[in-house]
């Protein structure tokens, strides 16, 4: 992804390998500060993904693997390392896709390094290839709509959902985003409106209770990201995606999921069957060291919900736009 910084405009990644560690970008001081972060044990890794230094499933995946690569270079008990890994978070599909391709890999023989690169390099072409084929929906004008953050910063670079944004950039054409601000976390406020920003695309961002409103005045396509997709297409995603999806039904809005074939779990039947990741009542009740409730007033903070398989137009893989019924086509 490009980023403006006093030294010129860079190029960089979410997370990467260098001199024996991982380097991550901490997105939870962005759009502030953009700091990096380094670790070279896998329980600090792990830890970093469970406190959201790194976030987004194709992100989460690729750092997961870099985890299990140190794990593997320090000659750490492999299988120990994948259940701490595993522990970290428990809806994204790409964490748990992540660790077991690297077990399978390191169990081969090839080098850790090696194989936690070309997981996250290949994670890049499978967004650059979601960006193929989803920028051509987006038309000259549009008004696109986004939730959360499935952008570079989520993926290692390029993005699922924002990857077709991206390319219908680069063509020139000329259209609107909509970023929604994702309470509790603000993602879109903060990561999303971020990229957008130091790509120069024209957005805005919205309260989350104001989508209903904007897609009734005219949103021409949503597209989000997925944490993970079961094998009959239901959906898990940020907090604040099933609304949406609900209302670009009954306004006629195609309704678009960006995901790496890494996000469907075929073993989970449907959407009821996946695990949804309740988090702290201080992410709702608390903004920095502020309490913004009463005190007494106790908060649910469930990260994600599930949106069901009828409400979605497409799924934008790096192998196609697949209808829901269609999934089962890349089972890998
Ligand atoms: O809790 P997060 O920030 O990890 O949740 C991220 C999302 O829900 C994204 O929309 C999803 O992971 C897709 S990321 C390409």
């Amino acid at each position: 992804m490009k980023v403006r910084t006093e030294n010129g405009e860079k190029d960089i990644r979410a997370v990467w390998f260098e001199d024996g560690k991982v380097v991550m970008i901490d997105q939870r001081r962005l759009p502030h500060e953009l700091v990096f972060v380094s670790f070279d044990r896998y329980e600090d890794v792990a830890e970093s993904i469970r406190n959201m230094t790194t976030r987004g499933a194709p992100s989460i995946g690729a750092t997961a693997a870099y985890g299990m690569c140190l794990a593997a270079l320090s000659g750490c008990d492999l299988e120990e390392a994948a259940k701490v890994t595993k522990s970290a978070r428990p809806t994204a599909n790409d964490l748990f896709y992540a660790v077991d391709h690297m077990l399978n890999e390191l169990s081969k023989g090839i080098d850790p390094i090696v194989a936690a690169d070309a997981y996250a390099q290949s994670m890049v072409d499978k967004c650059t290839s979601i960006g193929e084929f989803g920028g051509p929906l987006i038309k000259d004008g549009f008004k696109v709509m986004t939730h959360c953050n499935a952008g570079a910063l989520a993926t290692v670079d390029v993005g699922t959902a924002l990857a077709p944004i991206r390319k219908a950039k680069t063509d020139g054409k000329k259209f609107f985003v909509y970023a929604s601000e994702t309470r509790p976390r603000l993602q879109g406020m903060q990561l999303t409106a971020w990229e957008l920003n130091q790509e120069g695309i024209d957005h805005a961002i919205i309260p989350d209770g104001s989508s209903g409103h904007f897609i009734r005045e005219g949103v021409d396509i949503i597209i989000v990201g997925a944490d993970r997709i079961a094998a009959n297409g239901d959906f898990a995603n940020k907090i604040g995606t099933f609304e949406k999806a609900v209302l670009a039904k009954e306004f006629g809005v195609p309704f678009y999921v960006a995901a790496p074939i890494s996000t469907f779990d075929f073993n989970t039947p449907t959407g009821k069957d996946i695990v949804i990741e309740n988090r702290s009542e201080e992410e709702v009740t608390m903004i920095g060291d502020v309490r913004i409730s009463p005190v007494g007033s106790p908060a649910l903070n469930p990260a994600f919900d599930m949106t069901p398989a009828k409400y979605v137009t497409g799924f934008i893989t790096e192998k196609g736009i697949l209808k829901p019924e269609e999934i089962s086509k890349v089972r890998e």
